[in-house]
C-alpha cells in the first residue's frame, strides 16, 4: 500500500465519532457520497468568514478576493482533469450536468450539429445511472429522436457484439458511464468513442464514479463531455462539474445574470463560456472546497488511489465469496473494475440486511442505486452495496464480513 490509510482517516473529522451505542464507524458508502477531510470543510467556510462576496461583480477587494478563490478554483479542476479552464462549467451536481447537456441541445438551432430531429437516434447504456437516462429520455420524447442503448451481459459488461447496428449514421449522442455505480464495471471507452466519431456523434461521459478513483486525463479519454459530482471527491455537496471541449458551439441551458455579453429589452448575447453557462451568482464556497478536495486527492496522488481501491477490491470480493449464499453481481474479479462491489445474500431482503449492517455500525447502500433498468435486467429486486475509497481498509471489509454472518445467523 503505497499510503497509509490510519494516517489519511485522521484527516477526516468524522472518523473521530462512533455510532449505534459506540461502535466504530465502518464507512462503505462512498459511492453514493464521499466523506471530508478538514482542509475541505475549512476551505468552505474560510471562504465565509474572510472572502465572502459576490464573484465577477463587486468593485471591491472581497469582490476580487473571492473571484480570485473562485477562478482558482476552476483552475484546480481543470489540472485534475488534463483541461484547460475555459473547458470547465461549475453545476450543482453531476445530474445537473448531463441535463444541462441534454437542455442545451435541445435548444440547438435546427442544422447545428446538436439539434435533434425525429430522424435522429440517443445511444446509452442499460447500466446508466437514472441521471445519465432520464434526461435523454425527456429530450427524446421531446425532439422525437429514438433513444437505442448497450445491452449488459449476465458478466456485468457491456455487450458491444451489435455496436455497428446500434451506433449508426443517424446517431447524434452516445451517452454512457464510465464506472457502473452498482456493477463497479469500468467501461471500454475507446471502442465506442471511435465509432461514436466515425459517425459524428458526440460522447457525453458520465464520470461520477470514475473521477475520484483514477487518473483522469480528458484528453486521452476523446470524449466530447464530461461530469461528475464534487461530493463524491471528497469535495462539498452542491457543486459539480462538466467539462467540454466544444462548448462554444453549445447553447445556454439557464438565462440570466453573469451570462450575457450584452442585452437589449429585446434581446441578448451570451458571454464565451464557461460564464455562458454559469447563470447567477455560483456556489462560490463550494467551488473553493472542491479545489480543497482536489489538491488533498493530488498530494495523495490518483494512482496511488487507483491502486488501494484495487487492491481492497480483490481482498472485499475475495472475503464476500466465501459467505454461503451471497452472490456478488457484476465482474468477479478485479479486472476493469472499480470498488462498488454489489451483492445478494440469499432470501435475506437488501433492506432488512442494510439494517441490521446498520445495527453493527457498517454503513453501506441497499435498493437499486438510482438504476432500476438495470437491476430489472439483473433479475433481483435490489442489492446491497459496498463501496470503498482511500480511508478504508482491511479492517472495514472485516467488519462487514462479520456483520453479513451476523445477519445470517438472525435472520435464519
Ligand atoms: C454513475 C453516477 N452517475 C450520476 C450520479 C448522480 O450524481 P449526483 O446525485 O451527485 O448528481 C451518481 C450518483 O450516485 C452516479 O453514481
Amino acid at each position: 500500500m503505497s499510503f497509509d490509510v490510519t494516517k489519511v482517516r485522521k484527516d477526516f473529522p468524522i472518523f473521530e465519532r462512533t455510532i449505534r451505542d459506540g461502535k466504530k464507524l465502518v464507512y462503505l458508502d462512498s459511492g453514493a457520497t464521499s466523506q471530508k477531510p478538514l482542509s475541505v470543510i475549512e476551505a468552505e467556510s474560510n471562504f465565509y468568514k474572510f472572502t465572502n462576496a459576490a464573484v465577477h461583480r463587486g468593485a471591491h477587494q472581497l469582490a476580487e478576493e473571492a473571484t480570485d478563490s473562485y477562478e482558482g478554483a476552476r483552475l484546480k479542476v481543470a489540472n485534475f482533469l488534463g483541461a484547460k479552464e475555459e473547458e470547465i462549467v461549475f453545476t450543482k451536481n453531476a445530474t445537473e450536468s448531463l441535463n444541462l447537456v441534454a437542455y442545451a441541445m435541445g435548444n440547438a438551432q435546427p442544422g447545428s450539429r446538436f439539434a435533434l430531429t425525429s430522424k435522429d437516434q440517443i445511444v446509452v447504456t442499460e447500466m446508466e445511472h437514472h441521471a445519465n437516462l432520464i434526461p435523454w429520455q425527456q429530450l427524446a420524447a421531446r425532439t422525437g429522436a429514438e433513444l437505442k442503448w448497450f445491452e449488459v451481459t449476465p458478466e456485468g459488461r457491456l455487450d458491444l457484439s451489435a455496436i455497428n447496428s446500434i451506433i449508426t449514421e443517424n446517431t447524434k449522442v452516445v451517452a454512457l458511464t464510465h464506472q457502473s455505480n452498482v456493477l463497479g464495471t469500468i467501461n471500454p471507452l475507446e471502442a465506442i468513442t471511435a465509432r461514436a466519431h466515425e459517425v459524428g456523434a458526440v460522447v457525453v461521459l458520465d464520470a461520477c464514479q470514475s473521477v475520484p478513483h483514477m487518473p483522469i486525463d480528458v484528453k486521452k479519454l476523446n470524449v466530447d463531455f464530461l461530469a461528475f459530482s464534487g461530493h463524491k471527491a471528497l469535495g462539498p455537496t452542491g457543486v459539480g462539474v462538466l467539462w467540454s471541449s466544444v462548448f462554444e458551439e453549445l447553447p445556454p441551458f439557464l438565462f440570466g445574470g453573469s451570462m450575457i455579453e450584452t442585452v437589449t429589452m429585446t434581446s441578448a448575447t451570451w458571454a464565451p463560456a464557461p460564464r455562458k453557462f454559469e447563470a447567477g451568482v455560483p456556489n462560490m464556497a463550494q467551488a473553493v472546497g472542491l479545489g480543497a478536495a482536489l489538491d488533498y486527492l493530488t498530494e495523495i496522488g490518483m494512482q496511488s488511489i487507483f491502486d488501494h481501491e484495487v487492491e481492497l477490491t480483490g481482498y472485499l470480493m475475495n472475503g464476500l465469496l466465501q459467505i454461503p449464499e451471497l452472490s456478488i453481481v457484476g465482474p468477479q474479479n478485479t479486472d476493469a473494475r472499480g470498488g462498488s462491489v454489489s451483492f445478494t445474500v440469499g432470501h435475506i431482503h437488501p433492506h432488512d440486511l442494510g439494517q441490521y449492517l446498520d445495527s453493527q455500525g457498517v454503513a453501506v447502500r441497499t435498493g437499486h442505486h438510482c438504476a432500476w433498468p438495470l437491476t430489472r435486467k439483473l433479475g433481483v429486486p435490489a442489492t446491497t452495496r459496498a463501496s470503498l475509497y482511500l480511508y478504508n481498509d482491511e479492517s472495514d471489509c472485516d467488519a462487514l464480513f462479520a456483520a453479513i454472518t451476523g445477519a445470517q445467523k438472525y435472520f435464519a
